[in-house]
């Protein structure tokens, strides 16, 4: 088959696109992305030695640029990771996460309408559902819980949901929609938590801690979510939306204690600083769907993966020195100059 990712040189489509060259053999991976600052060829390196891998630069929500790819690559598959996927950022500049996260979507799916597909598979987030309370541990998000964005992020990310099945109820469009909780693992990108602060603990820098760190997030280990994605884009029904959660809920302030018990550094690092306007208080996601349907389990638990990250940023030094040298440090310094 050949397969589509986009935004395959951020993140999680990077780490995906190890994933399916691994498991796949037989399937052919072009990557499109734009290159934005979240972006990083050097991410791809590996990849690129491989036959069965394209790299094309180019922008989801550029018309031509999609049609010219669809007309070269005829794909059966597409896989749409690129996004702006940065929180903070939405609160700074709603306006390009629409225009990527929503229209970026609609062109992707009317090339798939134009041109033919067997899928269209949309990566989403659990940040559609808003927050749960932090005093009801019961509570889960499931795939009936309703869409209740909090930021401009997740918004986006909703809207670009309901247009996904929009086109498949108006067009019958062949899709799918994963929801998945909070990521961590190989080339994250230093702006987010858990990179962020690995890195300027190695660097023996205070570690910027919203509000009291009481916040909880559901951490999945980025291979776990490569092996769900995997499977939904395989054998998951189409039409259908799946949530993918990790069962490893801990507060920020333990995630971050985590780190620098892993590190050996004192937690007279970690600094308490302005809360983020908005701040969702706790996602926790019910995979039970996915697991009854598909056999799908995360099997990395917190532990294990927070030490195989800080070991891999560790000795990675090059890939994220070379981030922090650029235009990442402005806004860094920006955001957090005086604090
Ligand atoms: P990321 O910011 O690390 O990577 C995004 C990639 O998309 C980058 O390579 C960037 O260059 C590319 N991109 C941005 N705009 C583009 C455009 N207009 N055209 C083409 N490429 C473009 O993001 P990530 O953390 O890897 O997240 C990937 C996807 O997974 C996103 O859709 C995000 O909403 C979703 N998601 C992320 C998490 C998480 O914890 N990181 C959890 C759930 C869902
Ligand atoms: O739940 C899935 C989502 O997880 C994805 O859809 C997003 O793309 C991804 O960025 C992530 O969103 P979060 O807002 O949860 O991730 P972030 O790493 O920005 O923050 C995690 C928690 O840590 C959150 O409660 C805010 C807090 N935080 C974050 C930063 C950057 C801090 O306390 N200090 C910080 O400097």
């Amino acid at each position: 088959m050949n397969i589509i990712v986009t935004g395959g040189a951020g993140f999680i489509g990077s780490n995906f696109i190890y994933f399916e060259l691994a498991n796949h053999p037989e399937d052919r991976i072009i990557c499109l992305d734009a290159l934005t600052y979240a972006g990083n060829i050097a991410s791809l390196d590996s990849a690129i030695q491989n036959p069965q891998f394209r790299f094309v630069k180019g922008d989801i929500a550029d018309k031509a640029c999609i049609n010219r790819l669809f007309e070269e690559e005829h794909p059966d598959i597409i896989i749409n990771f690129a996004a702006e996927s940065h929180v903070d950022r939405s609160i700074a500049d709603p306006g390009l996460f629409l225009q990527t996260n929503i229209i970026g979507t609609q062109v992707l799916m009317d090339a798939c309408k134009k041109y033919g597909i067997k899928r269209y598979h949309q990566i989403s987030t659990d940040e559609v559902y808003g927050d749960l309370p932090l005093n009801r541990p019961d509570m889960f998000f499931t795939e009936d819980t309703p869409i209740h964005a909090s930021s401009p992020y997740s918004a986006s990310k909703a809207g670009a949901d309901l247009l996904v099945l929009a086109y498949h109820r108006t067009f019958n469009l062949p899709i799918s929609i994963t929801r998945c909780s909070n990521n961590y693992g190989p080339y994250h990108f230093p702006e987010k938590l858990i990179p962020l602060m690995i890195s300027r603990a190695i660097a023996g820098q205070s570690l910027p801690v919203y509000g009291r760190g009481e916040n909880v997030r559901d951490w999945l280990y980025v291979q776990d979510h490569c092996s769900a994605v995997d499977l939904v884009i395989r054998k998951g029904r189409i039409g259908e939306v799946y949530n993918i959660g990790g069962h490893n809920e801990r507060t920020n302030l333990e995630v971050v204690e985590a780190i620098l018990s892993e590190l050996d550094k004192p937690k007279s690092l970690i600094t308490f600083v302005t809360d983020r306007p908005g701040h969702d208080l706790r996602y926790a996601v019910d995979p039970g769907k996915i697991s009854a349907e598909l056999g799908w389990l995360p099997e990395i638990k917190f532990e294990e993966g927070i030490k195989r990250t800080v070991q891999w940023y560790l000795d990675n030094r090059d890939w994220w020195k070379n981030i922090l040298g650029g235009e990442y440090q402005t806004y860094y310094d920006k955001r957090y100059g005086n604090r």
